[in-house]
């Protein structure tokens, strides 16, 4: 018993900054404007994109609060709130983006299935909690397992949530054992979200935080953790999140073809201007994020503003844009977002775009079409903004 509550309905939902835009209410999926995304690196609780298969947890009573780990392990264990805060405390800057992330785009291509997000679906925050690596040592399970003793190679998260997908069970994914007791891949057990606790939307009390890799993953309100031989085959893993080629619809689609989704790929996104802008001739700065999964750091952002026929290197930064950021390097955050700018002159009406480089030279697609698929997944292909120009003396 986890002390967490799963409501049925929607009633004890909590309260949302009104500026959110909300593209389903019940459950509650909402992203901030895109302009909010690059007011500051970190982005702030409140105007953190939402992602909810089903209605808010609620915790009566933290002391009674507790989490399983249990499966093919030694040692089982439950840990009360009180055990966790005692293990060391570690603090990670993470980008959580959502594998739907900018599918609105890809459904104007052709219809896809699934809440529609814009370019918001992603946010970065600084995370507090402890690596699942020394919580797993204390069933009994060492750093750097792939496989248990008991012949474990999964890791699953089981949250409390009532999802329709699991037809009112609870929302479930796993990652490799391998990369949940490698200290390096800093996979937490999160309790803070920038300083503060995590609120209920976020996954209060508890929730974990796979940096690097699609959302999808990082389960909130957790409830057990559970050690078992083959990957998590709850809905989120086996029916969903899977990236298929364009030529896969529904009628011809076979779920087991696929591996569930992990690290999401390179992307990046104009957040300065809308998809269609009317703006005055002369010099316009144009600001947006970058980002890739796995850790990899982004190696350059280019920037056309002539719709893709020549390009100019954006100038990256993560904390303040006056420290440049260098990829790989010790001084930046390698599961975060770096933050972009590049300035030109504009007279004519024009596309702006950008397309990022990470550090294993992957580059976004030139168009959305080639990486169509029916979920409407990973939409990473060159951003394209419209620029109209209103010169007032004409
Ligand atoms: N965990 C639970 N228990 N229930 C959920 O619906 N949604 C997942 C993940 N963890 C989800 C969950 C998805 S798809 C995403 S993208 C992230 O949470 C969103 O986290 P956020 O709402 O804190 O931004």
């Amino acid at each position: 018993m986890s002390g967490l509550r799963a409501p049925s309905d929607y009633s004890q939902e909590p309260p949302r900054h009104p500026s959110l835009i909300v593209n389903s209410q019940e459950p509650f999926n909402a992203e901030p404007p895109r302009s909010a995304l690059i007011a500051s690196y970190v982005t702030p609780v409140d105007l953190f994109y939402k992602r909810n298969h089903g209605p808010i947890p609620v915790l009566d009573d933290i002391e009674r609060y507790r989490i399983s780990i249990c499966g093919l392990v030694e040692k089982p264990v439950e840990l009360s709130m009180t055990d966790i805060m005692k293990l060391s405390k570690h603090i990670v800057t993470a980008t959580l983006q959502c594998a739907g992330n900018r599918r609105t785009a890809m459904s104007k291509v052709k219809p896809v299935k699934g809440v529609g997000w814009d370019v918001s679906a992603i946010g970065n925050a600084i995370w507090g909690g402890v690596k699942l690596a020394d919580v797993l040592e204390l069933a009994g399970i060492s750093k750097l397992t792939s496989v248990s003793s008991l012949g474990g190679k999964h890791v699953e998260f089981v949250s409390v949530d009532r999802c329709k997908e699991e037809k009112g069970g609870p929302y479930k994914s796993s990652i490799p054992l391998i990369q949940a007791t490698n200290s390096d891949a800093e996979v937490l057990l999160a309790y803070e979200m920038n300083g503060e606790p995590l609120n209920r939307d976020h996954g209060y009390p508890l929730r974990v935080v796979v940096p690097g890799v699609i959302g999808a993953r990082s389960v909130k309100w957790l409830s057990s953790i559970n050690i078992i031989e083959n990957e998590c085959q709850g809905f989120f893993m086996q029916r969903d999140y899977k990236m298929f080629p364009p030529t896969v619809n529904w009628e011809n689609i076979d779920w087991s073809t696929r591996r569930p989704q992990m690290d999401f790929p390179v992307q990046s996104v104009i957040c300065s201007l809308e998809e269609e802008n009317t703006i005055e001739p002369g010099k316009i700065t144009v600001h947006g994020y970058a980002v890739s999964g796995g850790g990899r750091g982004i190696e350059r952002v280019d920037v056309s503003f002539d719709g893709g026929r020549t390009w100019m290197e954006a100038i990256r930064y993560q904390k303040s844009a006056e420290i440049s950021y260098v990829a790989d390097d010790t001084s930046s955050n390698k599961w975060a977002w770096v933050l972009f700018k590049a300035e030109a002159d504009v007279s004519h009406p024009t596309e702006i775009v950008t397309k990022a480089v990470d550090i294993g030279a992957n580059v976004q697609p030139e168009n959305v079409e080639v990486i169509w698929n029916l979920r409407g997944i990973l939409n990473t292909s060159w951003h394209r903004v419209r620029v109209q120009v209103d010169h007032p003396d004409l």
